[in-house]
């Protein structure tokens, strides 16, 4: 029989709202919610009585023996999740920046306090991309993962490409429908993709990277420029996160647009929907597509989390023991579709190479190889420029 779990839930927005939804569809789960923490009193569809005001009732209760952590700020959930482990709480988390950011330490506090922290729905969703790499995906086989990992940005993408809509609109729709983060630059500027792709970096190759040492850039400066060119070019653009093994036992990281053709997998991959290619030696590529955001989604990864905790599942985190570690490597280099418009903004970008370039009287843009190291060293300039970067698909291999 499954172990029992008494549950405080800290988080009652859409994907705490889903996963009480579909903790009601579960009954072979031996789980009750017994406190919901939120903010503030206001009518709700629950009786009053499960609802607390501060984690501190919920930390306290020693009944409470799973803490499941629903929250946007990464600050507040790092004081809970980290209270919650050290009084002997297992917890579940969705909380990709609070993870991120504080993956060695959340480790180190698993391990000491011999409990379980899973966070299944922080990456991609309904997609149970972390658990795979986890456990299937635990040899030296696997070369790389790529992914769109962001809803929000390829709804809004979906939108603008196949429906022809403003990005404003489309934006909107998106926070409408609860894909998108309370603050959308989150979501449009590349940081959730980042975060995310941190997490999975770690159960790939089981290197923990500090997320401000990684390249990522967004959506936000798209322009009718941008579309029309990826359009008559025959691409669709999708925001992309890719983590690759080199040689030498090193790794690359970074998110950035992309300049995607039909004969690659993600080029389907429409709406909030998440697409995962996993490639690696002997079985080349695999695909994992599903839901990347909304509550229902997200909640089920969530419940599923909570299943395994009822099992008395951990990560183990067994590629940090065994692997070689791999080092994350700054340097490489791949090419890039630039547009821009003025030239103070193009003398920043370092081009090795040129293989394509355009004046025109709106807009220009430049095709070459540029180094990563320029793009890291140039990332928190780049969104207040008016230009757009998206990586073609000559340098990348997925
Ligand atoms: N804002 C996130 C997204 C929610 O759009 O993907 C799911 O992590």
């Amino acid at each position: 029989m499954n172990k029992e779990l008494t549950i405080g839930l800290v988080g009652f927005g859409v994907v705490g709202q889903g996963l009480y939804d579909v903790l009601q569809k579960s009954p072979a789960l031996n789980a009750k919610i017994k406190s919901i923490c939120v903010k503030n009193k206001k009518q709700r569809s629950l009786p009053d009585e499960i609802f607390c005001y501060s984690p501190d009732v919920i930390l306290n209760d020693s009944e409470i023996n799973l803490v499941v952590e629903l929250i946007t700020d990464a600050d507040e959930a790092f004081y809970i999740v980290s209270k919650a482990l050290k009084s002997g709480k297992n917890v579940v988390s969705a909380n990709k920046k609070m993870i991120a950011e504080n993956l060695s330490e959340l480790i180190r506090l698993q391990k000491e306090n011999n409990v379980s922290l899973l966070y299944e729905a922080s990456a991609c969703g309904s997609i149970p991309v972390i658990r795979n790499l986890e456990e299937y995906y635990d040899n030296d086989l696997l070369l790389s993962v790529t992914g769109i990992l962001n809803g929000s940005s390829n709804y809004i993408l979906s939108k603008i490409f196949d429906h022809n809509k403003d990005y404003h609109e489309a934006l909107k729709e998106a926070q409408e429908l609860g894909f998108a983060e309370a603050d959308p630059s989150f979501d449009v500027d590349g940081f959730d993709s980042l975060f995310k792709l941190v997490i999975l970096t770690a159960h790939s190759f089981g290197t923990i990277v500090n997320p401000n040492d990684v390249l990522h850039y967004g959506i936000s400066n798209i322009s009718d420029f941008d579309i029309k060119y990826a359009k008559e070019k025959g691409y669709k653009i999708k925001l992309v996160g890719q983590v690759e093994k080199l040689e030498e036992n090193k790794i690359s990281l970074f998110v950035l647009p992309r300049l995607v053709k039909k004969d690659k997998y993600i080029y389907n991959v429409e709406d909030e929907f998440n697409g995962v290619v996993i490639k690696g030696l002997a079985y080349d590529k695999q695909f994992m597509f599903g839901k990347g955001a909304g509550g229902h989604p997200t909640g089920s990864a969530v419940l599923s989390d909570i299943t395994a905790i009822a099992h008395d599942y951990k990560y183990e985190y067994k590629k940090m023991n065994y692997y070689t570690q791999f080092l994350y490597e700054k340097d490489g280099t791949i090419e890039i579709y630039l547009r821009y418009k003025n030239q103070q903004d193009l003398d920043l970008f370092k081009f090795d190479s040129i293989t394509e370039e355009y004046t025109g009287p709106e807009y220009n843009y430049k095709i070459g190889l540029i180094s990563v190291k320029n793009l890291i060293d140039l990332k928190d300039k780049l969104r207040a420029l008016d230009i757009f970067i998206a990586v073609t698909r000559k340098t990348l291999n997925y």
